[in-house]
């Protein structure tokens, strides 16, 4: 019997699960493809922070972007949660940026004097009352930007949530399916073809993280997503070390997670989809954790790993449809920030699909373009 579907998505990660249940939840029948297991590549590697002021600065749409995924968190995972049972840790004490020299006491100032236009909440902490607020974190720092709406969740279980909902509301999810092809018809997608099966949609979306270059390719489309191996190690404390996420920009981050287990992250290697722990790797970030945090030091080791980052070119997402297939949609390329990113890119996937985008989110959603200019440029 032919398998028809109302929208298939390639890619069981954090993205294709959420656009899974947005879709799921508008009553279409939906069907995610996963070539290995589910939630087993970046989604599961993440530290799970919802960075958007402390990782985003640059860029305004991208900016404006992360800050309206940020407030969707405590709606969106109530709904899940009530629906799932799935406890997904959302942690709402902030995040510090510590200063360490002072450059990064220059720097960080400019960057609340701009974050404060956005949210006025953000604002300096002095030493003294960094101490007070983390009492163990190194009185060698200068002081930190305290950015108190960047909260976290446990990542793998946010995607587990939006899975099991995505399930409730009728959606297939078939693992050890890989898609090879695409199967087009006069510029219209008719479906996607898999090593033992085929299964037919109008509409198809590519949610495939860093390995979406090479699946593009199949339907002629260039693509520039590369991957970012980042490694990550976990402990469990003793004692709660600190409250709030602590964040430097010299490469190393201290997440505080709800179970009670510590994530320090990350490194940053581009161009390998290499996913082995290097000591070097680790040794540096247990150097830089330690020099924040020295009481780190007494926790039980609890385990490391690493994950695989898409990067863009130019270090946007591509989020829309394509300008050349009818029924081509690309979510990818949400590089550190997928998981944070994750709410509002399965609404704008849907919305298109919908055909119900606003004027307002028109104008917002074009920088993120899948046709738009591209810049060779790799930056980590
Ligand atoms: P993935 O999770 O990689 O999923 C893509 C899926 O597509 C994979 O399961 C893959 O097997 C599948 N696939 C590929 N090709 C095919 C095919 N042909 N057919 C079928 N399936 C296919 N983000 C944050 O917001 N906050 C953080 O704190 C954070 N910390 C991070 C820490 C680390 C160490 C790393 C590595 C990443 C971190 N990120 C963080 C980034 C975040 O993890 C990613 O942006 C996000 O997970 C990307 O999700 P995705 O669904 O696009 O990709
Ligand atoms: N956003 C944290 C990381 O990608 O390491």
């Amino acid at each position: 019997m032919k398998k028809v579907y109302d929208v298939i998505i390639i890619g069981g990660g954090v993205i294709g699960s959420s656009i899974a249940y947005s879709q799921a939840k508008r009553g279409k029948k939906v069907l995610v493809l996963e070539k290995n297991r589910l939630i087993a590549e970046a989604s599961s590697a993440a530290a799970g922070m919802l960075g958007a002021q402390a990782e985003i600065d640059e860029h305004i749409s991208m900016l404006k972007l992360a800050l309206k995924s940020r407030a969707m968190f405590p709606s969106l995972i109530r709904e899940l949660e009530e629906r799932t049972g799935v406890d997904i840790g959302l942690v709402n004490k902030g995040m510090i940026k510590v200063a360490e020299t002072e450059d990064e006491v220059v720097n960080l100032k400019k960057q609340i004097s701009f974050h404060r236009d956005w949210d006025e909440a953000v604002k300096w902490l002095t030493t003294e009352e960094l101490l007070e607020k983390e009492a163990l974190l190194s009185p060698s720092l200068l002081g930190g930007m305290y950015i108190p709406n960047d909260g976290q969740v446990i990542a793998p279980r946010l995607s587990l949530a939006f899975i099991k909902a995505a399930m409730e509301y009728g959606t297939d999810f078939l693992e050890y399916s890989e898609v090879v092809d695409f199967l087009i018809e006069n510029g219209c997608m008719q479906g996607v073809i898999t090593a033992t099966d085929t299964f037919h949609t109008e509409n198809v979306v590519v949610t495939t993280g860093a390995w979406t270059s090479q699946l593009l390719a199949k339907a002629n489309v260039e693509m520039n997503v590369y991957p970012v191996k980042g490694e990550c190690f976990s402990v469990i404390p003793r004692v709660p070390l600190v409250s709030s996420t602590i964040f430097s920009e010299l490469g190393c981050y201290i997440v505080p997670k709800k179970d009670g287990r510590v994530i320090v992250g990350a490194t940053s290697y581009c161009n390998t989809f290499d996913k082995t722990v290097s000591l070097q790797g680790l040794s540096k970030l247990m150097e830089r954790a330690g020099s924040l945090l020295p009481e780190i030091g007494s926790a039980k080791w609890e385990k490391s790993w690493a994950g695989i980052r898409p990067q863009t070119g130019d270090g946007l997402p591509y989020i829309g449809a394509h300008p050349h297939y009818k029924g081509l949609y690309i979510a990818a390329g949400h590089y550190r920030n997928g998981i944070l990113l994750s709410p509002i890119t399965g609404k704008m996937v849907s919305d298109m699909i919908d055909d119900v985008v606003t004027k307002e989110d028109i104008s917002l959603y074009h920088s993120f373009r899948v046709d738009r200019k591209l810049s060779t440029k790799q930056t980590t």
